[in-house]
């Protein structure tokens, strides 16, 4: 590849045309093909276009719906965007399951979020001490402009402290500020917020110690919201009497299901190995869920998988608890996110995906979420202690297999049947089909 500047200047079409220029001809051609993934409809396509840098066309990926989830008694279509295979399947089956055993019972355990002002300081502690206690509310008022919508839609700023992390940082403290973004996910605004508290602490600090001839230096580090939200938390739960969970086949009842399962979860808790498997499943579902109403998985992912760790020692995200016959299966995960403001808006499809799901509030969606990523995780452990979780793995991905060795409806229907029986595996499919072939 060639080294080019001014690449972002180009248009859409000078950009693909300049990376075909650096293929052979072969690759160059079936790279110009991407334009077929543009949207006919070139209004839309220009808000694709924009929500980020240097776009040449779009990355399609399937949308699906899991039915049947019944939250707080109330069903709901959920709407997925994962290109994995089994993972609506799983939680489609799962949420069946549950809505004949009570369905799931989710609420919302705080919705707080949080920012930092990083700053270090090499003075006397004292001088900060007594500044931030007079000149807190100056610097809270400061931002009044920034936050007065959000204030009338019951949010804003809920607290602003200064935080002693020198045992940590050689002269570093912060200026740690908590928030209610109500149903927006509020990056921007959080972020704006801090931006501002930084300049006005550094402003009157600053005048401060040159007035009152302290000595020492300010350095304002950064301002940034923290993706860690131990505090915007929510719980989700299934349970029933075991004998009610009914038959697993081949000599699994139920007390011998419930069993397995919450040792598998207990391996989850104790076991570092399989517990980031354990919450990868879950962010299976999360994630897309998460990504089909516009909201920002790497966040989520981040803070879950901290949140998994939050007692020094990386656990699962779930647990089983088996009391008098009773079997309950649980999720405590912090979830920030918006149903309002950034993609959510933007995205046609988000918007498509909060109206499916009654255009809830963030809370809601919290709830919703959280459900989901239990049911995941039910039907991986499920699957896990029972068959095996490649029975249904490969039955999924057998589609896959046979879509990219190009099968016919016929041989499709006819593998379908075969691989009932048999072990699908890449050559296994390759096999079957030249056979099949060659018989006809
Ligand atoms: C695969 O994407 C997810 C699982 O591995 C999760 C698990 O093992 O619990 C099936």
């Amino acid at each position: 590849m060639d080294q080019i500047s001014g690449f972002s200047k180009l248009t859409k079409k000078e950009k693909i045309d300049w990376i075909a220029s650096q293929l052979d001809n072969t690759s160059a051609e079936k790279f110009l093909t991407i334009k077929r993934f543009w949207q006919d409809n070139e209004q839309e396509q220009k808000v694709f276009d924009e929500f980020s840098e240097n776009t040449i066309t779009n990355f399609i990926f399937p949308y699906g719906i899991a039915p049947n989830f019944k939250i707080n008694n109330k069903l709901f279509c959920v709407p997925m965007v994962i290109e994995e295979s089994s993972v609506v399947a799983a939680a489609s089956k799962s949420a069946k399951f549950w809505q004949n055993r009570g369905g799931f019972k989710a609420e919302v355990i705080s919705v707080e979020k949080s920012g930092q002002v990083h700053f270090t300081w090499d003075g006397e502690k004292t001088a900060l001490v007594n500044f931030f206690a007079d000149y807190k509310d100056l610097i809270l008022n400061s931002v009044q402009d920034i936050v007065q919508n959000m204030e009338k839609r019951g949010g804003g700023v809920k607290d602003l402290e200064l935080v002693d992390r020198t045992s940590d940082l050689e002269n570093y403290y912060q200026l740690s500020a908590s928030f209610n973004t109500c149903d927006a996910m509020g990056a921007n605004f959080i972020n704006s917020v801090l931006e501002k508290f930084a300049t006005t602490f550094e402003h009157y600090f600053q005048q401060e110690i040159n007035k009152n001839n302290i000595q020492g230096q300010l350095e304002i580090v950064m301002s940034i919201l923290s993706n860690y939200t131990p505090n915007c938390l929510v719980k989700a739960h299934v349970e029933c009497p075991i004998n009610e969970l009914g038959n697993f086949g081949e000599g699994i009842d139920s007390n011998t299901f419930a069993t397995k399962f919450k040792r598998a979860v207990d391996i989850a808790y104790h076991d570092r190995q399989r517990a980031v498997t354990h919450n990868k499943g879950i962010f299976n579902g999360i994630d897309a869920v998460i990504l089909a109403t516009g909201n920002d998985f790497r966040s989520i992912e981040a803070c879950g998988h901290a949140y998994a760790a939050k007692d020094g020692h990386y656990r699962s995200l779930t647990k089983c608890e088996i009391n008098n016959d009773i079997f309950k299966f649980e999720i405590e995960i912090p979830i920030a996110l918006g149903t309002i403001g950034g993609l959510t808006n933007l995205h046609p499809m988000a918007q498509t995906s909060l109206e499916l799901l009654e255009n809830p509030s963030a809370e809601q969606l919290m709830k919703i979420v959280a459900c989901v990523g239990l049911a995941q995780n039910f039907g991986a452990i499920q699957s896990l202690v029972t068959t095996g979780i490649q029975k249904g793995h490969m039955k999924m991905h057998l589609l896959n297999i046979l879509n990219q060795l190009e099968a016919q409806d016929e041989e499709i229907e006819k593998a379908k049947e075969y691989f009932k029986m048999n072990t699908v595996s890449f050559s296994a499919v390759r096999e079957f089909l030249e056979q099949s072939r060659e018989i006809q």
